[in-house]
């Protein structure tokens, strides 16, 4: 698997469609204004406009659709994103929306479809690629991994792999496999960190602390900045934390038990990818 962070300046000649502007492809349409592409270059499809889309819209002269009509529209995207719940992909698609696919890869963040079942619908796009990512992309931040069908040449990967870096870094994958066990590791991730931030300020306000979020919060900054800035592993990191017969050793003799974090983790998770899997066979 590679990751890759690639420039932007290709992606000002690209044309983009968005299908669906919900809390993803919203996410998405911010960073491809914040990163200067231009607006006329981004075509949206969303059936029901939030008040946030609304305001982008005025303020940026955003073209949003309801529906596509081909013959009057007149747009070749060079790259779709496919952003709808999964429920809702087949009744978005109609003829008028496969013409347009012409010229494009069509890019899926939709989760549980395979590239096999997109390839169906779309069988007259120049490629697929089937991606998956999580919530950090709000803020750009987001952790992406990305698999193409296998007639994507790699230039138009570059360009795709640049359009996705504009939210976050992203991962190449040749297996398709991964992407269940990507969405059961780091798209359901930040689920995790949030009931360890929420687990650890409840404790906190049990033991009689008023400032617990601030305090939770900072020590879960600091020790990501820590292990950013530092040379160490995070599990040279935790050596150092903890002294022989002090306290961070006796709390890791439960955490690091056989009925410990690490173990209900790799439970959790192997549950949450076969989960993924299932909901790729329906
Ligand atoms: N949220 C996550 O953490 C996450 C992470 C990775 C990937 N994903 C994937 O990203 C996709 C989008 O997730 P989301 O959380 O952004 O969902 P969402 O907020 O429900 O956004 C989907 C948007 O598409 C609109 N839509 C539905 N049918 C349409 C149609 N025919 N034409 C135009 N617009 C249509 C929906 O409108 P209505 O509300 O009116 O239906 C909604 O605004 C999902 O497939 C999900 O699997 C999500």
């Amino acid at each position: 698997m590679s990751t890759t962070n690639h420039n932007i300046g290709s992606l000002k000649k690209e044309k983009f469609l968005i299908l669906g502007a919900g809390n993803m492809g919203i996410s998405v349409i911010k960073s491809l204004l914040s990163n200067k592409i231009l607006p006329r270059n981004i075509l949206i499809i969303e059936k029901k406009i939030s008040l946030e889309l609304k305001k982008l819209k005025s303020q940026n002269n955003l073209i949003i659709k309801k529906k596509i009509n081909y013959e009057s529209e007149r747009y070749e995207p060079s790259i779709i994103l496919l952003a709808v719940k999964p429920n809702q992909l087949q009744s978005s698609i109609d003829n008028d929306f496969e013409k347009l696919t012409r010229n494009s890869i069509v890019v899926s963040i939709i989760a549980g479809k395979k590239i096999s079942y997109l390839k169906n619908i779309f069988p007259k796009s120049i490629g697929i690629a089937r991606a998956m990512t999580n919530t950090p992309v709000s803020l750009n931040m987001g952790t992406s991994i990305i698999c193409f069908e296998n007639k994507v040449s790699r230039k138009k990967r570059n360009i795709v792999i640049n359009f996705m870096s504009l939210f976050g870094q992203v991962n190449e994958t040749k297996s398709e496999k991964l992407i269940d066990n990507f969405t059961a590791i780091y798209g359901s991730g930040p689920a995790y960190v949030y009931l360890f931030v929420d687990s650890l300020i409840k404790i906190s306000n049990k033991l009689g602390f008023k400032n617990s979020k601030n305090m939770t919060l900072q020590t879960l900054l600091g020790s990501v900045l820590l292990m950013l800035s530092s040379k160490h592993e995070p599990e040279e990191l935790k050596r150092k934390v903890k002294s022989k017969g002090g306290t961070t050793e006796a709390a890791l003799s439960i955490l690091e038990s056989s009925e410990g974090m690490q173990k209900m983790l790799e439970r959790a998770i192997k549950k949450a990818a076969k989960r993924s899997r299932d909901l790729s066979k329906n």
